[in-house]
C-alpha cells in the first residue's frame, strides 16, 4: 500500500453570480474586453455570512460522499488557501472542528494558486512515506475579500469557491509524482502588501487599499506560460512519458490566453486542457480541485487515464502533479 490514489472529489461554488455586465456598472470595463483578454464571463461571490472554512466544509463533505467514506476515516487535513478565515487558527483546523473530527493533524499551506498541487504532493508523501491512510486535501478561496472592486485590472479576474479531494493509501499507481518549485525573488509581482507582520493593519494601510491583492499582470503572463510548461516537461521526463500519454491537463484557470499559450508551447491540442474559467474566473488554489471534480463528474477522466494538474501563482510558486486516475 505504498501509493496514494484519489478516491473522491468534491466542490462548492457559492450561488451568487457576478457577471461581466455587473462589473461594467462598477468599473470602467466591458464584457468584450474581459472575454477577449481573459475568457471570463462570470464568477461566484461568497456570501458575507460564509468564509473560506465554510466553503471548504461543503467541498469536503461532497468529496467524502463521492469517496463513500465517513469523516472519522480521515487521518489528516491539509487546506491550501491565501484567504484564510483568520491568521490562526488555520483554516484546516476550523474545517476539522466543523466536521467534528478529533485528534488528527490539520494544517494550512500557503502556495497561492499552486496550493492544491503542493498539498497533493504533501499528502502523497504523508501516505507513501509516513504510513497515513486517508487524507482530506482542500483548497478554499474567498478571493472577493482580497479584491479591490475599484481596480479594474484585478477585480474582473477573481472569484470564490472551494474544491477537495480524498486521497487514500493503495497498491494502485495513483498520484505518481509531482514537480513543485518556487522563486521568492518575484514575490512583489503578486501579493497583498499589508495585513501581516511587515505592514500590520493601520488607518494608513486601509486608506491606501494595501490589504487588497496587487499584481503585475503582463509580467506574470509570460512567467506563467514558461513555468507551467517547465513543470509539465520535467514531470514527463522524470516518468519517461510523452505528451501524447497525457489524457487531460487540468490547468490553473488564470487566463484562457495563458492556458492556450501553454497548449501551444507544449505542442498539444487545446482540447486536452480542461477549461471552466468562463464560469468561475480565477479562484486561486481552488481552481484545480474544482476543475478536477467537474471533469471527473462529466466523465472526461476515466480509470487508467494520465491526468496532469499544473499551476503557477504568488510566491512565485509553480508545479504539476502526475496522476494515474484510479477512481
Ligand atoms: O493566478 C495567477 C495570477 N494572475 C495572473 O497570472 C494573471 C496574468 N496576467 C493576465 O492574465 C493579463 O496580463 C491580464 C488579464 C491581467 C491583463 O491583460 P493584458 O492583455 O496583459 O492587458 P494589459 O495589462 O497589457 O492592459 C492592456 C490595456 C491597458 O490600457 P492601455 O494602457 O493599453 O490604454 C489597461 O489599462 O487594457 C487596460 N485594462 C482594461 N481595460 C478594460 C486593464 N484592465 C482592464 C479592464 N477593462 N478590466
Amino acid at each position: 500500500m505504498g501509493n496514494a490514489v484519489i478516491i473522491g472529489t468534491g466542490s462548492f461554488l457559492p450561488s451568487f453570480v457576478l457577471t461581466n455586465h455587473d462589473l461594467e456598472m462598477m468599473v470602467d470595463t466591458s464584457d468584450e474586453w474581459i472575454v477577449t483578454r481573459t475568457g471570463i464571463k462570470e464568477r461566484r461571490i461568497c456570501p458575507r455570512n460564509m468564509a473560506s472554512s465554510d466553503m471548504g466544509v461543503e467541498a469536503a463533505k461532497a468529496a467524502c460522499k463521492d469517496a463513500g467514506i465517513s469523516f472519522d476515516k480521515i487521518d489528516f487535513i491539509i487546506c491550501a488557501t491565501v484567504s484564510p478565515d483568520k491568521f490562526f487558527p488555520s483554516t484546516a483546523c476550523l474545517i476539522q472542528a466543523k466536521l467534528g473530527i478529533k485528534d488528527i493533524p490539520a494544517f494550512d499551506i500557503s502556495a497561492a494558486c499552486s496550493g492544491f498541487i503542493f498539498g497533493l504532493e504533501i499528502a502523497r508523501s504523508l501516505i507513501s512515506r509516513d504510513g497515513y491512510k486517508t487524507g482530506l486535501i482542500i483548497a478554499s478561496e474567498c478571493m472577493s475579500r482580497l479584491t479591490d472592486y475599484t481596480d479594474r485590472s484585478i477585480c474582473v479576474l477573481l472569484g470564490d469557491g472551494a474544491g477537495a479531494a480524498i486521497v487514500r493509501a493503495s497498491d494502485a499507481e495513483g498520484i505518481m509524482g509531482s514537480y513543485i518549485s518556487s522563486d521568492g525573488s518575484y514575490g512583489d509581482i503578486l501579493n497583498a502588501p499589508a495585513g501581516g507582520s511587515a505592514r500590520p493593519a493601520s488607518f494608513d494601510t486601509v486608506e491606501k487599499r494595501m490589504h487588497f491583492m496587487k499584481m503585475e499582470g503582463a509580467v506574470l503572463f509570460k512567467i506563467a506560460i514558461q513555468t507551467m510548461c517547465e513543470a509539465i516537461n520535467k514531470l514527463l521526463k522524470r516518468f519517461n512519458l510523452k505528451k501524447e500519454d497525457i489524457s487531460l491537463v487540468v490547468p490553473h484557470q488564470a487566463n484562457l490566453r495563458i492556458i492556450n499559450g501553454v497548449a501551444k508551447s507544449m505542442g498539444m491540442p487545446p482540447e486536452k486542457f480542461y477549461v471552466n474559467i468562463e464560469k468561475y474566473g480565477n479562484m486561486s488554489a481552488a481552481c484545480i480541485p474544482i476543475a478536477l471534480d467537474e471533469a471527473s463528474k462529466k466523465g472526461l477522466i476515466k480509470r487508467g487515464d494520465i491526468v496532469v494538474t499544473v499551476a503557477f501563482g504568488g510566491g512565485l510558486t509553480w508545479g504539476a502533479n502526475l496522476i494515474k486516475w484510479a477512481k
